[in-house]
């Protein structure tokens, strides 16, 4: 009988083989590379690691993007689409400032195309204060610059400068519907504790009798919802390996 040999395209496709540790820490040098949570999770043995990595000079990490948390913000923002009314003739406007090395608007950009093509359009914007390496496009522009040349519906800001409220400008602007603040939150690193976040802790002083005081986002008409599912997928560098609680993901929307 005769007896045929396979052809490699019949042949079963071999499983691909997972990365190494160093491997991966490797590929994630590379800006084109959004990991899996696992992946992130498998890279890392121990704490040094980690601080080398996240606190290099030239590419400093302060959130660590992850396949799950853009394909979780990805949706949230579809969800906008219609509850602002945007369209293809008038597409949702999400303006990202201080947007460093641009990637979570790439990232962002791309999801959202695959998921409602044309309806949303994504800006990155960064002062270049901080000389960050720009690994994708970013409009060199202040953050209320940036607001004025492009009225956007949708204000995103990961990592604000701590003791820098940008803030209370973006509520300023007209357009703005709602921000969104990844980072640590409240008591962090990120923003100013009463500016930004309404705490209060740091005004009271002994003089201070406890009065009720109104968070400066609600006196300007916003509520706060902290979006926790999303939070749930976030790593940032201030966590260590294994355990991934500091960055938050909050939005701010304009009261109706
Ligand atoms: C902590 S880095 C965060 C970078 C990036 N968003 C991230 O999460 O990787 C803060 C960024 O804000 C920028 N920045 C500081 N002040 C700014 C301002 N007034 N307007 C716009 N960008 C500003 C800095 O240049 C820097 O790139």
């Amino acid at each position: 009988m005769l007896k045929f040999e396979k052809s490699p395209s019949e042949e079963s496709p071999q499983p691909e083989r997972e990365l190494t540790p160093d491997e991966l820490r490797k590929k994630l040098r590379d800006p084109n590379f959004l990991p899996s949570h696992k992946e992130i999770r498998k890279a890392f043995a121990d704490w040094e690691q980690w601080m080398e990595f996240c606190f290099d000079k030239e590419n400093p990490v302060f959130e660590f993007l992850n396949e799950e948390y853009l394909n979780a913000l990805a949706d949230y923002f579809v969800g906008k689409i219609q509850e602002y009314g945007a369209s293809e003739e008038k597409p949702l406007v999400i303006l990202e400032i201080g947007a460093g090395n641009g990637r979570l608007s790439h990232f962002l950009q791309q999801k959202l195309e695959e998921r409602a093509p044309g309806q949303t359009k994504v800006v990155a914007t960064d002062s270049g204060e901080w000389r960050l390496k720009r690994d994708f496009p970013v409009e060199q522009l202040k953050h209320d610059e940036a607001m004025k040349k492009y009225s956007p519906d949708i204000v995103i800001v990961s990592w604000m400068p701590y003791l820098q409220d940008s803030s209370k400008d973006i509520r300023k602007c007209p357009s703005v519907k709602e921000y969104i603040l990844i980072g640590e939150t409240d008591g962090g690193c990120c923003g100013d504790p009463w500016e930004t976040w309404g705490q209060p802790w740091l005004l009271w002083d002994e003089d201070d009798e406890g009065g009720e005081k109104i968070p400066p986002y609600e006196a300007d008409g916003f509520e706060r919802e902290d979006l926790d599912e999303l939070s749930d997928l976030q790593i940032c560098r201030t966590d260590e390996p294994g355990r991934y609680r500091h960055s938050r993901t909050v939005s701010f929307k304009r009261k109706k």
